[in-house]
């Protein structure tokens, strides 16, 4: 970020902050003849304190649909820190982001190029807007079971073969911490004159890169992406649910934008929620460095520690992979990603973020204090003294389903309406899926409506079972699973 901005944040951050006025407004003696029904009283077990916070669009306190004072100042705001030209609070995840971010951007009908590793909320827009999806396949990182990020060359061989499409949506980071080339891919992008859509729900801390001394790592708003969704409850200090939608250039209409914003947030916004969107940015903006330094700091240190590991793996920090991430691979070890985690959950009480097959995934942010690097550091040491070497396991496994070209028989969004029957694995083979199924988290899609289930989904969803993995979208009687397969 230019001098110039930084300079006008140091400006903005003097706003009147929604917290205050929140905490202002609660110990006045306005009294409420209005929702929430709770008339900020406690209630139960709810706390009075929470109560008091939480109102509703009332005068003074202006109106996330129709910004025109205190809101539209905050997300001005927003803009301004997070390097976007406009920017929207959102108060129900990037998942709402991502779904007006599409809308806005393919027309109903339309064609939509977007990674196959996308969250199931990019893929809800394809079936709400009747949308034909075609995949950018990720490549697997050597050595590991993990989606790499796209890259530009995917993108320009992806649209050459398909011009006709209206956008492109991607993924970065990743779940996995990968993170893509943004701005080379918005330059092919935007050499067909369509949309760059950015999922980066897990980078919202990439709005502060500049506080980062290792990193040279930018946000998506500066590498020239269009539309940006961005999770600030994911790797922020703010509040689950919250997030942020930015918008750049002239090839989105803006108020394409502000009516799908409208259809897909709830139409009681809660100010706790937009009061931690605006905490989490000012404060950061003001008084971050050096806690991200720390941050900073404290991660490297913990992945040097590490290196003494012997049979566990880390996936190293290239200038590809984000800082927080750690991901910890069991490969060559007699233990599966799903016995590491819980591992670490019942011995150790260290809760992980996610365990996948062959790793298990720990996320740190600005907001851990060292005790959290200390733990995992030394349950990760102890594990590892205890763990085997294990090469035949290795062999067994197969690469991950979602990773090649899936086999489309009709579109997602007709065949999600179509009618289904559950049937067991094995009688599944060879038809055609009438349904999501999905590890969660992070949600991405080993099976996509319509698509055909091949040996080695029914492969895969049969390991991720045996090992205790969380699967959705299937059916589970006693201890058989069944598939939703067209009829
Ligand atoms: C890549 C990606 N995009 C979007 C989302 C949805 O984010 P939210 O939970 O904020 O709705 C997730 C959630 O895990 C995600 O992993």
């Amino acid at each position: 970020m230019g001098d110039t901005n930084a300079s006008s944040q140091r400006r903005e951050v003097t706003l009147e902050r929604l917290w205050d006025k929140l905490q202002a407004y609660g110990s006045g003696d306005w009294y409420p003849y209005h929702m929430p029904g709770h008339k900020r009283n406690g209630w139960g077990a709810l706390p009075p304190e929470l109560a008091k916070l939480d109102i509703t669009e009332i005068d003074g306190f202006d109106n996330l649909h129709q910004p025109e004072d205190l809101i539209k100042r905050l997300q001005q705001q927003a803009a301004v820190i997070c390097g976007a030209e406009e920017s929207f609070y959102l108060v129900n995840g990037s998942s709402c982001g991502v779904l007006a971010a599409i809308s806005a951007a393919v027309p109903q009908g339309g064609k939509l190029l977007m990674a196959r590793n996308c969250h199931k909320s990019a893929y809800h827009a394809v079936y709400l807007r009747g949308l034909e999806a075609e995949y950018l396949y990720p490549n697997l990182l050597p050595d590991y079971d993990i989606c790499d990020a796209i890259t530009p060359e995917q993108v320009k061989e992806a649209l050459l073969r398909d011009p006709s499409v209206s956008a492109v949506l991607i993924v970065s980071p990743t779940y996995e911490g990968r993170i893509a080339d943004v701005q080379g891919i918005a330059q092919v992008v935007h050499s067909y004159g369509i949309p760059l859509i950015v999922d980066e729900a897990h980078g919202a801390h990439l709005n502060f890169a500049q506080y980062f001394a290792e990193y040279r790592l930018t946000n998506s708003n500066l590498a020239g992406a269009d539309l940006v969704v961005q999770s600030t409850h994911k790797t922020l200090p703010a509040l689950t649910q919250t997030a942020l939608l930015h918008v750049n250039g002239r090839i989105i209409r803006r108020d394409r934008l502000r009516r799908f914003l409208q259809i897909y947030q709830t139409s009681s916004p809660s100010y706790p929620l937009m009061a931690s969107i605006d905490n989490c940015l000012s404060y950061t903006a003001q008084y971050g460095r050096e806690p991200f330094r720390q941050f900073e700091a404290r991660f490297l240190k913990l992945l040097q520690e590490l290196e003494s590991l012997q049979k566990l793996r880390i996936l190293r920090g290239d200038d590809r992979q984000d800082i927080g991430k750690l991901v910890i691979s069991v490969r060559g070890t007699n233990c599966n990603g799903k016995q590491l985690y819980e591992r670490l959950l019942q011995q150790y009480h260290l809760q992980p973020e996610m365990a996948a097959e062959t790793y298990c995934l720990a996320m740190f942010t600005v907001g851990d204090r060292q005790e959290g690097y200390d733990r995992m550091r030394d349950a990760l040491l102890e594990t590892d003294r205890q763990l085997e070497s294990c090469r035949e396991f290795e062999t067994e496994r197969e690469n991950l389903p979602f990773v090649k070209a899936s086999n489309r028989v009709i579109g997602l969004a007709k065949a999600w309406d179509s009618k289904v029957e559950w049937r067991y694995p094995e009688e599944c083979q060879g038809c055609v899926s009438g349904g999501f199924v999905s590890l969660y988290p992070p949600g991405i899609p080993l099976l996509v409506p319509g698509e055909k289930i091949e040996e080695e989904h029914i492969k895969a969803i049969n390991r991720w079972l045996t090992m205790g993995l969380s699967v959705t979208g299937i059916r589970m009687e006693e201890e058989h699973c069944s598939l939703a397969v067209l009829v």
